[in-house]
């Protein structure tokens, strides 16, 4: 094995793929059937990637339960994202997704049945037939363990066309030549310590979300920007990143999924009072609309004292008229999770939940073909040679301001086979592996050195506490001018004390200690990027609400955010407007 820079051994690969969630493991497995050698790099063993926590289904209008088209599918996308989605993209994703999803039916993924044996779909929030008029079944779907099953399917698919692992490697910084050329990753095997450049021609990212700049949320411990950090840090732009998701459902005071499957499968939400309020909020699709009306209407009951619960600090969701049957075939986890964190019986009881931060709209820009697209010489969308992203870290952009239920799983199936795709293609034009700048590997060794030779600072783990709960506070369901120009001022003071961390009792926990401080560089890149981003955005759209801005403003507004981690810098890019084929979706008022 080569050495490069101040002694780091180094691999060869066609391609590294980094994460192996589902974009990640649909991508590898389009490489590795192509015949490429394809390095996958997880934190966790695959099957325990964040997908797994994916519940309610996968959105494709097979049109099994009655009729349904792509059309009606991306005019559900485009108004969900509150127009910022670009129509290109999103006409991309919902055209190809059944067929990525038959796919994995052939794979052996076990999804729900019809007695006529075509796969079961159920209504979700904001899918609708005929452009809005009534609720639709869309989302295909295992019980309320679709990701679980996706994972395994893809996993073992995976392992047969010989994608290489390494499992609890965490990678730590993108390798870019002189031209801007992506060559790889630097990486750290969790239980030795040893780094290694894994030298790639094409390298994708598909690391997942990062929740975990928030205090509550659905996310795993995982799920801390690796991806997202790693770009910013080698320059590139990060997309969107004002627009978080709060999932309607998370248990109250545990942040667990609760599937919006359930309000698919019948349940709905009650107030103090045992009235059903999203009738008030969403006269058509009610409970069905999407999330951020819901959520949004959820905090506003608890806000003006409806809420139940001791503390009226949450509102109740009720299923127990579905019946016993119904929920152990449909809803079994969902009657575990409720039992085991909030101490019902869904069966009996109402769960009491909370929105929760469950999904990031933005990341690492792309193109719908996987590429990664920055503003260069007048070019707002030059590709970064080398370099893909897929899934819930990159932006292509189909989720605009508010993703719908049930597309992160279409986007990271039809994304993570779409930058496959590309990755064969441009491997197949630029044969060769270009040369390693010779410092490859010295940035991550200077970081893991700083951290390692740090006394008298403060414990990393303070730090991400103070940095969670200033998102919580600064950064919600409603935002204000006066908390986020403080959220501002605040994160960076956090971002400052990051560069000075220490691990504390080395000699206990070290490994794990070193994992989680690694994991802050990358966490602080995403909390600094929200809230900048969320304080300029002077507009209400989707996930973003200004109470000092209560409309949205497509004048001024109808436009991408691109943050650069060098001097907090803001700039901006057009949605794109223009579809493939289909019609414009010109922008309206959005009411459900
Ligand atoms: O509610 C859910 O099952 C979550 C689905 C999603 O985020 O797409």
């Amino acid at each position: 094995m080569a050495n490069v820079g101040r002694n780091t051994p180094v691999r060869k690969f066609d391609a590294v793929v980094v994460g192996a969630g589902g974009a990640g493991l649909r991508a590898a497995l389009q490489l590795s059937e192509a015949g490429l050698k394809c390095a996958v790099l997880s934190k966790v063993f695959p099957t325990r990637s964040h997908t797994v926590a994916a519940q309610g289904g996968v959105g494709a209008s097979l049109g099994n339960m009655g009729e349904d088209n792509w059309n009606w599918h991306m005019y559900d996308t485009v108004k969900g994202s509150d127009w910022l989605g670009d129509q290109d993209a999103i006409e991309f994703m919902v055209r190809t997704a059944p067929e990525v999803v038959i796919e994995l039916e052939h794979f052996g993924m076990p999804f729900d049945r019809n007695e006529d044996g075509t796969i079961y779909q159920r209504p979700f929030g904001g899918h609708s037939m005929n452009f809005g008029e009534k609720p639709v079944q869309r989302s295909c779907c295992a019980a309320d363990r679709t990701g679980h099953a996706m994972l395994h399917a893809l996993y073992q698919r995976n392992v047969r066309a010989n994608t290489q692992f390494f499992v609890e490697w965490m990678a730590l910084d993108l390798i870019r030549d002189p031209s801007g050329q992506v060559l790889g990753v630097t990486a750290l095997e969790m239980e030795t310590g040893e780094v290694m450049v894994f030298h790639a021609r094409a390298t994708l990212f598909a690391t997942g979300g990062a929740g975990r700049i928030y205090t509550s949320t659905t996310n795993a411990f995982i799920n801390t920007g690796d991806g997202l950090g790693m770009a910013a840090r080698a320059g590139i732009p990060l997309e969107d990143m004002e627009f978080w998701q709060f999932h309607p459902t998370g248990v109250a005071g545990a942040g667990v999924l609760i599937t919006e499957g359930v309000r698919g499968e019948g349940g709905y939400l009650l107030n103090k009072n045992g009235e059903r309020f999203m009738e008030r909020y969403a006269p058509n699709l009610k409970d069905l609309a999407s999330r951020d009306v819901v959520s949004r209407a959820m905090a506003t009951e608890i806000k003006e004292g409806r809420g139940a619960g001791k503390e009226g600090d949450c509102v109740l969701l009720k299923l127990d008229h579905l019946g016993a049957e119904v929920i152990d075939k449909r809803l079994p986890g969902i009657r575990e999770i409720a039992k085991k964190f909030a101490n019902v019986d869904p069966v009996k009881d109402p769960i009491p939940v909370v929105p929760t931060v469950h999904y990031q709209m933005g990341g690492i820009p792309t193109n719908y073909h996987g590429e990664v697209v920055v503003p260069k010489n007048g070019n707002a969308n030059s590709v970064v040679p080398g370099f893909y992203a897929a899934g819930e870290c990159g932006c292509a952009s189909v989720h605009g301001a508010n993703r719908l239920g049930t597309n992160s799983l279409t986007d990271l199936l039809v994304f993570g086979k779409a930058s496959g795709d590309s990755i064969i293609r441009f491997l197949k034009e630029n044969p060769g592996l270009k040369d390693l700048p010779k410092d490859a590997g010295d940035r991550s060794l200077s970081r893991l050195a700083r951290l390692e030779s740090q006394t008298n600072g403060e414990s990393y783990a303070e730090v991400a506490k103070d940095m969670r709960r200033t998102m919580q506070m600064h950064c919600g369901v409603f935002r204000f001018p006066d908390t986020l120009a403080e959220g501002v001022k605040k994160i960076r003071e956090i971002s400052d004390r990051v560069t000075r961390t220490e691990i504390k009792d080395k000699s206990k926990v070290f490994n794990t200690a070193r994992i989680e401080a690694l994991e802050l560089d990358n966490l602080i890149e995403v909390a600094r990027a929200t809230m900048v981003s969320a304080d300029a955005r002077t507009e209400s759209r989707g996930a973003h609400d200004r109470s000092d801005h209560h409309e949205r403003d497509d004048v001024n507004w109808l436009k991408h955010t691109l943050w650069y981690k060098e001097g907090d810098r803001l700039d901006y890019k057009p949605v794109n407007l223009k579809p493939l084929t289909a019609e414009s979706i010109e922008p309206k008022v959005r009411t459900y």
